[in-house]
């Protein structure tokens, strides 16, 4: 059966941009995004969509109202839809049992008695949001028991977009992954999600496979990426040990057709919505499968994250003389990565907070990333017990000069583009002496930095400093 009618739960980084596409390049298929949040909903469906995403506001813009439609009734989305993708988030559980490691499953089991709840008539249910594996048998035990007479049948299919380059990963990807049972039904299903893929994807990028191997291979890519970024950051630090240059030794390993160049970016550390909490849900299910020697290999790649994070911060208390106290110290980008405004798990908090616990004034830049998101950051009661110190530590500054204005140090955060073609001339005569750049994201000219007079350290590589060396 052609698929005419599909709804998306969840209208977050994933089920927005994924579902405009899916609009876009099926014009015969109707497709409805839903969610529980009304602000979200009316950004959605106003000039001023809730993500920043390069290229998604004109395909937005194109479809919406034709076959792309925002809204908060979740009962008659689904019950009109012939297909439903589960996109809500699955965050880190931060209570319990698995606290801190475990993902929490409540939205998608909240989406999935919903469904139950309201459908009167069979529905193919694709599971997007990242999950254990074997969160699709839940789901299809919920379904089974709260309706047993409508047959229902749940497919696993991963996303692989990242921020920032969203649309073009999900108008041409390296692969689409389709898991689902090994049965009559469950091979109608692959078929039918398959056909709405087809419309783009040539059909050899389409992998279909069992359930359970779908999930595994969604937390399996995320934690081999973010394995190659802490086994290039582990490099990092011995090449500062050493006088070895981590971009030469990342050329050159990337250079073995085996290895391949990407992901060899070494940084201020990796940071984003799924990387930590993917691998942390592999350690956890390792855990609970009684394999620790697996759980234990995989947690040294997020340890490594963590004390690539600490050591960039300390180095900076440590240039300055080792005090930071009553320093200004200008941060530029917040994001966790370049063209997105998300901030989640970003490194810049980290290394902030590192900062403020050292009473330094901090003073952040980012191109994209809205004052009161920063604040949220800051003030969560993980990074800061006292509020006032926000208040009393803190800017939030619209351009990159006046953050650096009277400041001791630059600390590159984000690999912004903007931040590589400003006037570092300018932003030295406004510093304080010796004045520092920390680069963070390996982006700046150094040799010219130096030049000018700067101070500069950098991830991975020894610079030439008259201070320092
Ligand atoms: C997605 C995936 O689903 C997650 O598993 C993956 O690891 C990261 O990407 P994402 O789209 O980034 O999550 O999450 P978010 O931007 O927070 O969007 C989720 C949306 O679901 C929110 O808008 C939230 O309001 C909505 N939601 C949540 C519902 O509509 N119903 C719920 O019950 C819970
Ligand atoms: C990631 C995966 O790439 C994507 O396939 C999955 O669906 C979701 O998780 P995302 O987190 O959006 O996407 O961005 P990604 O480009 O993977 O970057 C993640 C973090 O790693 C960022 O903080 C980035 O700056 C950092 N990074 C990336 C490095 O530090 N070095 C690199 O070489 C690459």
């Amino acid at each position: 059966m052609p698929v005419r009618r599909v709804c998306c739960i969840g209208a977050g980084y994933v089920g927005g941009p994924t579902c405009s596409v899916i609009a876009y390049k099926c014009p015969e298929i109707k497709v409805t995004v839903v969610d529980i949040s009304q602000p979200r909903i009316d950004a959605w469906n106003s000039d001023e969509l809730p993500i920043y995403e390069p290229g998604l506001c004109d395909i937005v813009k194109e479809v919406r109202g034709k076959n792309l439609f925002f809204s908060t009734d979740v009962e008659n989305a689904i019950q009109m839809a012939d297909l439903i993708f589960i996109s809500v988030n699955t965050p880190t559980k931060t209570f319990g049992v698995g606290k801190g490691r475990a993902p929490d499953l409540k939205y998608v089991e909240s989406a999935a008695r919903k469904i139950a709840e309201v459908a009167k008539a069979p529905k193919v249910v694709v599971e997007k949001s990242t999950v254990p594996v074997k969160a699709a048998e839940s789901i299809s035990k919920i379904l089974r028991h709260l309706s047993p007479d409508i047959p229902f049948q749940v497919l696993s299919n991963p996303e692989f977009l990242a921020e920032g380059t969203a649309i073009r990963d999900l108008l041409n990807p390296d692969r689409v992954l389709i898991g689902g049972e090994n049965s009559t039904g469950g091979h109608s299903a692959i078929g039918e999600l398959s056909s709405i893929y087809e419309h783009w994807v040539p059909k050899e990028r389409l992998i279909t496979m069992n359930t359970w191997s779908s999930e595994l291979s969604k937390l399996a890519a995320n934690a081999f990426l973010a394995q190659r970024i802490s086994s290039i950051n582990a490099i990092s630090a011995v090449c500062e040990a050493t006088g070895a240059n981590v971009e030469e030794v990342a050329h050159a390993i990337g250079q073995d057709s085996r290895i391949g160049s990407k992901f060899l970016k070494a940084s201020v550390g990796f940071g984003g919505s799924c990387f930590q909490k993917d691998v942390l849900n592999l350690v956890y299910l390792s855990e609970v499968l009684n394999l620790p020697e697996v759980a234990e290999y995989w947690h040294q790649v997020v340890l490594m994250n963590d004390y690539q994070r600490r050591r960039f911060a300390s180095k900076i208390v440590d240039r300055l003389f080792q005090t930071v106290t009553g320093k200004c110290i200008a941060i530029y980008g917040f994001s966790y990565k370049k063209n997105t405004g998300d901030t989640r798990e970003s490194s810049s908090i980290h290394i902030c907070k590192h900062l403020l616990d050292e009473e330094a004034k901090v003073v952040i830049y980012d191109p994209k990333v809205e004052s009161e998101q920063i604040k949220l950051d800051l003030t969560d009661p993980g990074i800061m017990n006292d509020t006032t110190r926000f208040d009393r530590l803190v800017s939030i500054v619209s351009d990159p000069y006046s953050a650096a204005d009277g400041a001791h140090a630059i600390v590159i955060c984000t690999e912004w583009d903007e931040f590589v073609t400003l006037d570092y001339q300018r932003i030295y005569n406004s510093m304080q002496k010796p004045a520092f750049v920390f680069d963070g994201r390996l982006i700046l000219d150094h040799e010219k930095l130096c030049q000018i007079g700067f101070q500069v350290e950098v991830i991975g590589k020894v610079v030439k400093n008259s201070i320092n060396n």
